[in-house]
């Protein structure tokens, strides 16, 4: 058996928010291959973003375990931690605030080299060049401030930025949510060509499940810190099999426009329930077209549909 790059498993999140408890992640797990993409897709506050932070240990977990190269990472301390960042990098949908807007973009891509260690002067600016130019962007851009850069060229040198440190797991969140439509499809190709040529494995982050489907092997659908379905990505398109899913699959036939309707999945009827008192039973049965007595009364548990399909819910079989 291949030894997996990244292994979640039970993991589980809960924020204290002013004496109340949200559940931000419950109980999810998932494995990675080196080379391989996982898609995660649901609702704002779904617990995407959480489990990204979780699955690099850039959060405490609070019941589960993460292993990374098959060593139990759980309980290491951000000490112990350090030496895995350059394993584990992280590329997040607004790349202007992940930039310090008084450091030129040379010397941010550079920083992540010097923190590890990586290389002597010379090395690390040949090195900036280098991954700059492999995003498609001018070695000029190093001297570039943040302000200096479209939105796009500013993804690019977010990527960049997580690249050059040689990581083997890249959490891409919502990466191109915030970018015009042709742009999004520019940067999801880059991505998808360092992932064949670098052997990255991605968590790949989305609102839209158009979005991650050019570039998930696997797809896990989150509702409210949920997994209600994961499935390899051609088995969950050809038969998605959670009501959540398919509603999501409506959503599937265009990368919507940044703040459009589609990317608020506002055509789901009613509201997102509170994280704070989710709904008894299946948390999706308020809105959910099928709904019955038992949906009310009792948690699905996820069971298998097909092969590596698995699914949360009482009707689907
Ligand atoms: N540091 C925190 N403190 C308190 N609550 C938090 C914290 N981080 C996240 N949450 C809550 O946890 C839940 C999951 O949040 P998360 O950011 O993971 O969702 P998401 O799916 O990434 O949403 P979005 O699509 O809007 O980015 C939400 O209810 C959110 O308000
Ligand atoms: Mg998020």
């Amino acid at each position: 058996m291949a030894t997996e790059l990244l292994q979640v498993e039970d993991v589980s999140k809960r924020f204290r928010v002013r004496g109340r408890t949200l559940h931000a992640v419950e109980k999810v797990s998932f494995k990675l291959s080196p080379g391989k993409t996982l898609g995660l897709v649901g609702e704002s506050g779904s617990g995407k973003s959480t489990l990204g932070r979780l699955a690099l240990r850039l959060l405490g977990v609070d019941e589960g375990r993460v292993l990374f190269q098959g060593r139990d990472i759980t309980q290491l301390s951000n000490k112990q931690l350090r030496p895995l960042r350059k394993d584990m990098q992280m590329i997040f949908q607004d790349p202007q605030a992940s930039l310090n807007a008084r450091m030129t973009v040379g010397r941010a891509i550079e920083e992540g080299l010097i923190i590890h260690g990586i290389g002597s002067k010379s090395d690390r600016k040949e090195r900036v060049y280098r991954v700059l130019e492999r995003v498609g962007l001018p070695f000029e851009a190093s001297y570039a401030y943040p302000h200096e850069l479209s939105g796009g060229q500013l993804q690019r040198v977010g990527i960049a930025r997580a690249l050059a440190v040689g990581p083997k797991l890249v959490v891409c969140d919502e990466p191109v949510s915030a970018l015009d439509v042709s742009i999004q499809i520019q940067v999801i190709n880059l991505l998808q060509e360092l992932q064949q040529e670098l052997g990255l494995a991605y968590i790949f982050i989305a609102h839209n499940l158009a979005v991650v489907e050019y570039l998930s092997d696997e797809i896990a659908v989150l509702y409210l810190g949920n997994v209600v379905e994961q499935a390899p990505a051609e088995e969950l398109f050809k038969k998605p099999s959670h009501p959540y899913t398919q509603t999501l699959m409506k959503s599937v036939l265009k990368i919507p426009e940044p703040g459009s309707e589609e990317q608020s999945l506002s055509h789901i009827q009613g509201e997102i329930p509170s994280p704070f008192s989710p709904p008894s039973g299946c948390s999706f049965h308020p809105r959910c077209p099928f709904a019955e007595d038992i949906c009310k009364r009792k948690k699905p548990e996820p069971h298998m549909v097909g092969t590596g399909h698995l699914v949360a819910c009482h009707l689907a079989n």
